[in-house]
C-alpha cells in the first residue's frame, strides 16, 4: 500500500521515490507545499523546483486543492521537519478556488467553523479532535473487551418512554396532516407503523439490564437522543453514550468500574495520540491565557489528563456535599444562581463545578442521592429516602457519568413505579427480570462527547461531534 504522511514522516528510506496524495495546507514562496492527508496533525513539506514548473500549474496549488505528488524523500535542510520530499511531479487531482474556499489559513472562530462543519475537519484543531474521538472510541471497546464485557447493541427505536431521562423524539409514519383518530378525538397510534406510540431512545440502559442478567457483563455504545431545549456548551440533542451494566455488582463496584474505565481510556490516548494532544495542549494553554485570571485553568491540558489518571477520585455522599455547599462562600454570598438551602435540592452544574474545581480540586463521585431527584429504577437505601445513585463530576465539564445500583426487589420496584404513576404494563418485561432470577446489578452511562470534550480541552460540545444536533440546528 502507498504510504501516508504519518508513515513517511517516520521513514528513513532516503532517496527513495515516494508518492503521496493529500490536500494543500499552505503554499509558501512558490516553493514549499505543506501537504496534509489526515493521517497526522503534521504536514509533509514538498519542495518544488519552481523555475522548472509551469506557472499555470503553480497557480493551481491553492489551499485545500487535492494533489498527487511524486518525488524523492530526503533529509530536510530546513528547520521544523526531519524529512521532506523533493518533488519531481505534481498532479492536481482537484482544484480549490481560493476566492470561494471558506477556510483561509488564518484563525477562524469556532462559530464560523460550525457553519462550515463539512469542511472544518480540514483544520488542525478539528482534525486533531476527530482523530482523538476515534482513538477514544477504540479505547472504549478495547477496555471492555479486555475486561470480559460483551458489546450489546441497544435498540434505537423504543416503545417505552418510562426511563424518565428526558424528553423524547417521537417517530411515526402517520400523516401529520390527517392522522387516524379514536372516537375521543385522540390520535389512534394502533394504526401507526408499530401499532403503538414509539420514540427514539434516550438510553439503552433498561435493555442493557436484560442482557446483563444473562451475559453477566455487557456494554452499549450508541447514539441516544434527547429533545430538551438545552442550549448549553454541554448538551446535544443527539449524543453517544457508553453504558456498561454488570450482574452481581453493587454501587461500590460500579464506582470502581467507572473510575478504572475513565483512567484507562485517558491513559490510552496519552500513550497513543501524543502529536494531537501536544497540539491541543498548546491551543488550550493559549486560549486559557485570554481568560480572566479567576476563570483560568490552573493546569495545562496534558497536566489535567495526567492528573486524572494519577489521582484517586474523591467519593462523597450527597449529604456531605450539601453540607459543603450550604456553607460555602458563593452560596452564602448568593453568588450561585440557585441557592442551596436544604437537603433534597437538585444540584446544578454550578454546584457540581464548585465541588470539583474549587473545593476538592479533583474528580468527584457523588453517591446516595435523594430518591426524589433520581430515576425510579435506582435501589432504595435502608433509610427509605436515598437511592444508590452515583454521578462522576469532572472539572470544566460537571457531570460526565450518571449511574446507579438498580432496584432488584420486585415489590419495592412496583411500589416505586406506582408512586410515580409509571404503567406496570408498559414495563412488564423489565419487571420480569425481578421475577426470574433477580440479582444485585449496577451500571452507568458516560456521555461520550463530554469525555471527548475533557480529553481535547474543547469548550463547546458542538465542536467534538462531527455534525452536532442542537435546538434549531440540523444542517448537513
Ligand atoms: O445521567 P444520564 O441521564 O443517565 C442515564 O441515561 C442512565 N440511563 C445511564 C445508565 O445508568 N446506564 O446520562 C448519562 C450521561 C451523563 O452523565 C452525561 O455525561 C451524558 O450522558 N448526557 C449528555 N451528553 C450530551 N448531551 C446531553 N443532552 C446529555 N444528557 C446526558
Ligand atoms: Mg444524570
Amino acid at each position: 500500500m502507498q504510504k501516508n504522511v504519518a508513515e513517511l514522516l517516520q521513514s528513513d528510506q532516503f532517496l527513495q521515490e515516494v508518492q503521496i496524495k493529500g490536500w494543500v495546507r499552505t503554499f509558501r514562496a512558490n516553493r514549499f507545499i505543506a501537504l496534509n492527508d489526515g493521517s497526522t496533525i503534521k504536514n509533509i513539506q514538498c519542495v518544488i523546483d519552481f523555475e522548472n514548473t509551469d506557472e499555470s500549474l503553480l497557480k493551481r496549488i491553492t489551499t485545500s486543492a487535492a494533489l498527487s505528488i511524486t518525488g524523492t524523500l530526503v533529509e530536510s535542510q530546513g528547520k521544523g521537519q526531519r524529512v521532506e520530499i523533493n518533488v519531481s511531479n505534481i498532479e492536481i487531482l482537484g482544484d480549490s478556488n481560493p476566492d470561494e474556499y471558506p477556510i483561509q489559513p488564518k484563525k477562524h472562530s469556532f462559530e464560523f467553523l460550525r457553519e462550515n462543519a463539512h469542511l472544518r475537519v480540514r483544520t488542525n484543531t478539528f482534525s486533531a479532535v476527530m482523530r482523538l474521538r476515534s482513538a477514544l472510541s477504540f479505547a472504549v471497546h478495547k477496555y471492555f473487551t479486555e475486561n470480559g464485557f460483551y458489546n450489546f447493541h441497544a435498540p434505537i427505536i423504543t416503545g417505552s418512554d418510562a426511563e424518565g431521562a428526558g424528553e423524547m423524539f417521537k417517530i411515526s409514519t402517520l400523516d401529520p396532516k390527517n392522522p387516524p383518530k379514536k372516537e375521543n378525538g385522540e390520535i389512534d397510534f394502533s394504526k401507526d407503523f408499530f401499532g403503538k406510540e414509539t420514540n427514539i431512545t434516550v438510553s439503552g440502559q433498561l435493555e442493557a439490564e436484560t442482557y446483563a442478567m444473562a451475559l453477566g457483563k455487557v456494554y452499549t455504545f450508541g447514539p441516544t437522543f434527547r429533545a430538551e431545549n438545552s442550549n448549553t456548551t454541554r448538551h446535544l440533542a443527539e449524543f453517544w453514550m457508553i453504558e456498561p451494566e454488570v450482574a452481581f455488582m453493587d454501587l461500590d463496584g460500579n464506582m470502581d468500574l467507572a473510575e478504572d474505565f475513565i483512567k484507562s481510556v485517558l491513559k490510552y490516548v496519552l500513550d497513543n495520540c501524543k502529536n494531537d494532544l501536544a497540539f491541543l495542549d498548546e491551543r488550550f494553554v493559549k486560549e486559557e491565557s485570554t481568560k480572566p485570571q479567576l476563570q483560568r485553568s490552573e493546569m495545562s491540558l496534558l497536566e489535567k489528563l495526567n492528573f486524572v489518571v494519577d489521582n484517586q477520585f474523591k467519593r462523597v455522599s450527597y449529604t456531605e456535599a450539601i453540607d459543603i455547599l450550604r456553607n460555602c462562600k458563593p452560596n452564602k454570598k448568593k453568588k450561585f444562581q440557585y441557592i442551596i438551602n436544604e437537603w433534597g435540592a437538585d444540584l446544578q452544574s454550578e454546584h457540581e463545578r464548585f465541588l470539583v474545581e474549587k473545593h476538592f480540586k479533583c474528580p468527584v463521585i457523588l453517591f446516595d442521592y435523594p430518591a426524589t431527584i433520581k430515576a425510579f429504577y435506582m435501589r432504595l437505601n435502608d433509610d427509605g429516602k436515598t437511592v444508590r445513585a452515583m454521578d462522576v463530576l469532572f472539572p470544566g465539564i460537571g457531570e460526565i457519568v450518571g449511574g446507579s445500583q438498580r432496584e432488584e426487589r420486585y415489590d419495592v420496584l412496583v411500589e416505586k413505579m406506582k408512586a410515580l404513576d409509571i404503567d406496570e404494563k408498559e414495563l412488564w418485561w423489565y419487571l420480569d427480570l425481578r421475577k426470574f432470577g433477580t440479582a444485585v446489578h449496577s451500571g452507568f452511562g458516560l456521555g461520550f462527547e463530554r469525555l471527548v470534550q475533557f480529553t481535547t480541552g474543547m469548550g463547546n460540545i458542538r465542536d467534538v461531534i462531527p455534525f452536532p444536533r442542537t435546538p434549531q440546528n440540523a444542517e448537513f
